[in-house]
């Protein structure tokens, strides 16, 4: 029997909302099992009594259309607590003999509600003046209240923000609890897991490596599998889930493009080869890379060429291990989110992430991603759970293209080399003075701009340096860093006294978004 069958569980039922997944996560970091199935597959049949609470998702369909649409409406007859979210609690009104129209006024973004009336579901989630803060982010809404419903929650526009049928135990929300812009969403959602669906903690990152590598086994059989190891937590967390899953049968591929940081290549080979014994095939492609990327200047097209040279070296070693079907990535929730466009639309992809939107079409080998459900906080404990070191867990995060677009303009060896040195003086520093855990991720770029300078009675033409460091807590929305001034001072004077080629030393304060977190 796998895993899942045994294990009491909130099934979430997904309708399309880009914030499924992140229902998912809020259970889990609850220590609580939960699965995500589409509206389209799940049947009232298969509805077992290990599933203690159902959660019906938002998405951008219209519940007046619900004919179009397959779901099985028998699953509102099982004896099971519902929580219905956005469109997931029109949809429930509507099934309970609500109405559901298009609204006069639509309601995105921050919204104040009220409290009507007492329940279980809202304990300790309004403040003293019985008023909430949450996140809607909907056109339609419930026109009329479903049979033997009341409501416990109004905002100006939406009457009927929360509603609940005690009896059925039966909830609808039309904002989303699950983002963190609603100010108590958590505490909604374990009231509606705990106190209602009242399961019990069933579920902690030693069960989710289990899981994962059962099903890296399923998916795998006896093929065998490359890994794009690049020494970032993320890959190194994928090569060591591979590893406790199958082995000898995983070769990882570590490709020294010479656009790592300073001793790279030197601490991954220690790491995956001597410490963790992992196959491990190290690539020096640092001529090809700097080749191809000759007058390369546009961003996207460094990134294409970035990712389809990977591609190629990674199929050229598959060939000659032989019998490789499988190359496994360590693609993370966020980064898919941000390459395919979740609304469909064309125009909302951000950038070619390299593992993702770079990948040729016509790639041959399938993928194994385990950690696409994964937030990046939820990889580090994973790879806790794996026994990876702490220097490798709580390493910042750095692109795959890697210094290629921390470096606007042409990419040349002398401008690597400076910026090799500048990073590695800024994360030192960082290090020195216990701010690295701090911050989410921090780097330091080389601006294609060269300025005057003055040292000693000398006049200087350099480089400009850009420092980054920002804070975020999943990299998809990101605040900068306030280093006192001394810190900013003592980096500043270090790079420029130490680093010859650049004389002029800035710290970027924007925040994602408007800007992103790389350059490029
Ligand atoms: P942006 O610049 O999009 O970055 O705000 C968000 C996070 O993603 C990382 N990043 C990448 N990671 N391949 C990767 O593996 C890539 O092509 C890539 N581009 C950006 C970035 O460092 C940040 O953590």
């Amino acid at each position: 029997m796998s895993l899942d069958k045994k294990l009491n569980k909130i099934l979430i039922i997904d309708f399309g909302s880009q914030f499924t997944q992140l229902i998912a996560r809020r259970i889990r970091e609850q220590g609580v099992f939960s699965k995500i199935v589409s509206h389209k597959k799940v049947k009232s049949k298969n509805i077992d009594n290990s599933i203690k609470g159902i959660i019906l998702s938002g998405g951008p369909l219209n519940v007046y259309e619900i004919n179009k649409y397959s779901f099985d409406r028998k699953i509102i007859k099982k004896e099971i607590p519902i929580l219905g979210i956005c469109f997931g609690h029109q949809i429930l009104s509507k099934l309970n003999g609500g109405r559901v129209k298009q609204s006069k006024y639509r309601e995105f973004g921050l919204v104040k509600i009220n409290k009507k009336k007492d329940s279980i579901l809202i304990k300790n989630f309004f403040n003293r003046e019985n008023k909430s803060k949450v996140w809607m982010s909907h056109a339609d809404q419930v026109s009329k209240l479903p049979k033997n419903f009341t409501v416990i929650a109004s905002s100006q526009n939406s009457k009927f923000a929360i509603i609940e049928n005690k009896k059925k135990k039966f909830y609808g929300v039309q904002f989303h609890p699950e983002v963190t812009h609603t100010e108590n969403g958590k505490k909604l959602i374990n009231n509606f897991i705990f106190l209602i669906c009242k399961i019990k903690k069933n579920w902690s990152p030693k069960d989710q490596k289990l899981k994962l590598i059962q099903e890296v086994r399923k998916i795998v059989e006896k093929n065998k599998v490359i890994c794009a190891l690049s020494g970032g937590v993320d890959s190194s967390v994928v090569a060591q889930l591979l590893n406790k899953a199958i082995g000898k049968k995983l070769y990882c591929i570590f490709v020294n493009t010479g656009l790592l940081r300073k001793n790279e290549e030197m601490q991954v080979l220690k790491t995956f080869k001597k410490k963790l014994k992992i196959n491990l095939i190290y690539v020096n492609a640092e001529k090809e890379f700097l080749r191809k990327l000759k007058n390369i200047s546009d961003p996207e097209k460094k990134r294409k060429i970035i990712g389809n040279l990977f591609i190629s070296i990674f199929e050229k070693y598959a060939k000659k291990i032989k019998n490789v079907k499988f190359l496994a990535q360590g693609t993370l929730y966020p980064d898919l989110i941000e390459s395919k466009s979740v609304t469909g639309s064309q125009t909302s992809k951000i950038k070619s992430h390299h593992n993702v939107g770079g990948l040729p079409k016509k790639m041959k080998l399938k993928l194994v991603e385990p950690l696409k459900y994964l937030f990046k906080d939820e990889v580090r404990k994973l790879g806790s759970e794996l026994n990876l070191s702490k220097e490798i867990i709580s390493r910042h995060p750095f692109p795959g293209p890697g210094l290629a677009i921390r470096m606007p303009g042409i990419i040349t060896k002398e401008k690597i080399n400076i910026l090799k040195e500048a990073d590695f003086y800024f994360i030192q520093a960082l290090k020195d003075q216990n701010l690295y855990n701090e911050i989410w991720q921090a780097y330091a770029a080389l601006l294609p701009v060269k300025t005057v300078g003055v040292m000693g009675d000398n006049r200087t033409y350099e480089y400009l340096c850009l420092l980054r460091a920002i804070t975020s807590e999943d990299g998809m929305t990101a605040d900068f860093y306030d280093f006192k001034k001394t810190f900013i001072q003592m980096i500043s004077n270090k790079i420029i006294n130490n680093i010859r080629g650049i004389n002029r030393v800035v710290y970027d304060i924007t925040s994602k978004p408007p800007s992103t977190i790389e350059l490029e």
